[in-house]
């Protein structure tokens, strides 16, 4: 029988789609998740399916651990203490799961015999570029300005130095990721910025000049899969930039894609200092090397999500289990 692929935070935002687009594939799913923010129903839907099997537990926790990496083959790592204001309410809790979390993961995983794990990092780890009309390649100076990225840029490191022997090892750093997930997230900037306008609340809106990339969250698991799936001199030990070239945006650029389709709207302009990341990336490795491209455009995700709030599936856009 095929080995299981271990999908830990495979309950998340990314992760419900990830799991999707594996299961799609052949592979047989296993989730570890601690279900942090509360009991979401992304993997309902999974229930009752052979290739399918969730472990409730702490990535962090011995047991739960050793249950989870129970023969399987390959690890995607996506649990975290994800976004700035999230990684800044428990700074400890942030480093213990980001940074130790992934550490013992990565151990274990060597120990069980794992041959691929692919990380989930993130472009914040560019942070506020010095001359933000050059494009970031992976080579590029990380310069963290959160708690955030400085655990993710510590990770990285971790994942990328136990690339060796039978574990191959890569680091996926994804754009801000937007649209549509079995387990939504309204913290994020396209659907944020999309749920305000289409519940017709005045949009405010600081460091609209800031340059950020954006990639769907359909296009970023497809990404995993390309990557877990590549052969593994092309991936191990590397990292890779994950969105689209053409798809860096200033804030100014997407409230001009919303005034599209919602006219009327409003936005007021404000000076705020709390978040200076201003980063274009460059998405050319990822794209030469394993072949991808982004299928959707940050247009239609707000479609997307324009559709989603007004379909009233969610209940309370603003309730607590959408965002971080
Ligand atoms: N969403 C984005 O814009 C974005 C951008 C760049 C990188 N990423 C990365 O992608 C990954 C997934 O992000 P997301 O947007 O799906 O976030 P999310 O918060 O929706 O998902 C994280 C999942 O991890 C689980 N989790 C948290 N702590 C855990 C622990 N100690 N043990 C086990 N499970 C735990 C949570 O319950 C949750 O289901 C993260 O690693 C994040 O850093 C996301």
């Amino acid at each position: 029988m095929r080995p299981w692929t271990l999908v830990t935070g495979g309950a998340g935002y990314v992760g419900s789609i990830v799991v999707d687009e594996l299961l799609e594939r052949g592979h047989r799913v296993r989730v570890l998740d601690s279900l942090l923010h509360g009991p979401v129903p992304s993997l309902l839907r999974m229930w009752g399916r052979e290739d399918f099997d969730f472990v409730h537990g702490d990535v962090r926790d011995a047991d739960a651990r050793r249950a989870a990496l129970r023969d399987v083959g390959a690890v995607v790592h996506l649990a975290a203490i994800v976004g700035d204001p999230a990684c800044s309410r428990e700074p400890d809790e942030a480093r213990s799961v980001n940074q130790e979390g992934t550490h013992e993961l990565l151990d274990d995983a060597t120990d069980a015999g794992v041959q691929r794990l692919v990380f989930a990092s993130t472009c914040s780890n560019y942070g506020k570029m010095a001359d933000s009309s050059m494009l970031a390649t992976e080579e590029f100076e990380l310069r963290p300005v959160s708690l955030y990225a400085e655990t993710k840029v510590a990770a990285e490191l971790d994942v990328l130095s136990r690339s060796y022997n039978g574990l191959k090892t890569c680091c996926l750093r994804f754009a801000t990721v937007y649209g549509a997930s079995p387990r939504m997230r309204f913290d994020l900037t396209v659907n944020e910025f999309t749920r305000d306008v289409c519940l017709d609340r005045d949009l405010v809106v600081s460091g609209e000049q800031f340059w950020r990339p954006y990639v769907h969250v359909r296009d970023a698991a497809r990404s995993v899969v390309l990557a877990l799936e590549a052969p593994s001199e092309l991936v191990a030990g590397e990292v890779f930039n994950v969105g689209m070239t053409s798809e860096n945006y200033r804030k100014l650029d997407l409230v001009e894609f919303l005034r599209e389709r919602i006219p009327q709207m409003q936005v007021e302009f404000v000076h705020r200092d709390e978040d200076p990341r201003d980063y274009k990336v460059s998405f050319d490795k990822v794209n030469q090397r394993l072949g991808f491209g982004a299928q959707r455009s940050v247009l239609d995700g707000i479609d997307e999500v324009i559709g989603l709030v007004r379909s009233g599936m969610l209940g309370d856009p603003d309730a607590d289990v959408y965002r971080n």
